[in-house]
């Protein structure tokens, strides 16, 4: 088998000296070679207007490769304590070095119950803040925080990532950070300028499946790289319309206000990282299409009361919404997004190169991927993920297998939230970084740019104002250890 490197250090090693050529590929040909003048020609004949790059801020300076300052003890506030909220509360009080100090909702009672959970569990009694949409803010003012993790509807995440910002704290926002382009710039430019961390909680990119995939594409089982598909398509019908759910109904809401892929990141984040995006290539452009919206409307008719407050609501936004995205290496990505049919669940998770597939999500074995790939492979015949999973395993997998396995969505969600309270309390480098995390959430405003323009390309922006072009680690990250608590 072709192994482009064999560790992940040794892969940012060989960054520095593109020329140096592991057995098989090169990282010349991989950044530098064939792909690049497909890259040229895709820009050349996109018809997109360059997306402009604003100045970075006086006194600012990147936040790639930035340390996280060294904490023993990480102190959290938690704001939004929903679903989602509550959901990750247990973990943000069983990881080692994890404190929850605040526990903030607009709904008071939420707070409360929130309390009494981590007081339940035998820790501190966190305190309460809540009861109007200042609440946050006064948390903000008042705690010492050294994470803030917001799990609030998709509208309050900008102004709120920002406070946290600018109140001293790292900040951990479930998807999306914000759904607007100069929304994305100005959390960029507030953590460029307050030195602290703001990161999309992307759980799925530590999903078991997706860390293999990223090992295995790393280490050239698939030869070059060249295109992926991922996305979010979880029929979320009966939740949209079930009173109580989605407090205020905010998601249903969501779809009679614009035609946009709202929620692409689950899908898009792990083929993004697998191509090195931000740290080697970077997405260019995007090209949106959205198919006729009919999955909400027809479930209403069906299944909802004609008395329901829905029935004075007009569902706008496509079932299906894919984006189309091209990479400064001439990579293709393709994101989709569908909550609105009836389907089970995917998040298609494929990657595809020149020597080999791997597609997710069709049940081959237990995994429930499949792979196919030169030389180990011939015959034309797929064979399930399993002993390829086995071969790449992530070592947060393997160290953390039976903890994650009390944690949400399978135990990723665990994983995502032991690594950035272990990346704090050791000082290192965040797997996910602002960059990323803009990137992920661009397809949001720039899909409804494109849909605008009758499906047109449009730029996608340089977050990083250049920083992409530099290897460097992220999610393929090398083993350290969980500090004791003392
Ligand atoms: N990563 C994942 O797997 C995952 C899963 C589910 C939800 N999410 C994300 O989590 C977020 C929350 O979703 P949810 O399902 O928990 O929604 P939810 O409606 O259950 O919870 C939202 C909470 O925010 C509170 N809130 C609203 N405005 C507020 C304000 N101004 N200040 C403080 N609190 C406020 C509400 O009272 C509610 O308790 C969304 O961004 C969603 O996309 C992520």
């Amino acid at each position: 088998m072709s192994r482009f490197f064999t560790s992940p250090r040794e892969k940012v090693g060989a960054a520095a000296d593109l020329d140096t050529a592991a057995s098989g590929f090169s990282r010349r040909n991989l950044l530098g070679g064939a792909l690049a003048g497909v890259a040229l020609a895709t820009a050349a004949s996109s018809g997109a207007a360059t997306a402009a790059v604003p100045a970075r801020k006086q006194g600012s300076r990147s936040m790639a490769n930035e340390p996280f300052n060294q904490v023993d003890t990480v102190k959290i506030g938690l704001i939004g304590l929903g679903n989602r909220g509550m959901g990750m509360l247990g973990s943000w009080v069983s990881v080692p070095g994890a404190q929850v100090v605040a526990v903030c909702d607009i709904r008071g009672d939420r707070a409360t119950r929130a309390a009494d959970r981590v007081a339940n569990a035998g820790k501190p009694r966190p305190r309460e803040y809540g009861g109007s949409d200042a609440s946050f803010q006064k948390m903000l003012d008042t705690e010492e925080l050294d994470l803030v993790y917001i799990a609030t509807p998709w509208e309050f995440h900008h102004a709120q990532g920002k406070a946290a910002l600018k109140a001293g704290a790292h900040v951990g926002v479930e998807l999306p950070i914000a759904t607007e382009l100069d929304e994305l710039w100005d959390l960029v430019d507030t953590s460029e300028q307050t030195r602290k961390h703001l990161f999309l909680m992307e759980n799925c990119s530590y999903g078991r499946n997706e860390l293999a995939m990223l090992k295995m594409a790393h280490d050239g089982v698939f030869g070059e790289i060249t295109s992926g598909h991922g996305g979010y398509l979880h029929d979320l019908r009966s939740l949209l319309f079930n009173d109580g759910y989605y407090t205020d109904d905010w998601r249903r809401i969501w779809h009679t206000k614009s035609v946009a892929s709202f929620y692409p990141m689950h899908g898009l984040a792990p083929i993004a990282a697998a191509m090195d995006i931000n740290r080697g290539d970077r997405l260019t452009t995007l090209t949106a299409t959205a198919s006729a919206p009919r999955g909400l409307a027809d479930y209403r008719e069906r299944f909802v009361p004609r008395d329901h407050r829905s029935w004075k609501e007009e569902y706008i936004n496509g079932d299906l919404v894919t984006c189309m995205i091209s990479t400064a290496n001439g990579r293709m990505i393709r994101a989709e997004h569908n909550v609105s049919q009836p389907r089970p669940y995917s998040r298609i998770n494929t990657i595809e190169g020149s020597r080999g597939i791997f597609e997710d999500y069709v049940g081959a074995d237990a995994t429930g991927a499949r792979v196919y790939a030169e030389p180990i492979h011939s015959g034309d015949t797929w064979r399930g993920a399993s002993a390829l999973r086995a071969e790449y395993d992530h070592w947060l997998w393997k160290d953390l297998e039976g903890p994650a396995a009390g944690g949400g969505h399978g135990g990723m969600d665990y994983i995502l939230q032991w690594r950035i309270v272990q990346q704090m309390r050791t000082g290192q480098v965040p797997d996910i970084d602002v960059y990323d995390s803009a990137a992920w959430c661009a397809p949001v405003p720039l899909s409804v740019a494109s849909i605008e323009k009758g499906g047109r390309p449009v730029e996608v922006p340089d977050f990083t104002r250049g920083e992409w072009k530099k290897l460097r680690l992220g999610l393929d990250s090398v083993r350290t250890a969980m500090p004791a608590v003392v």
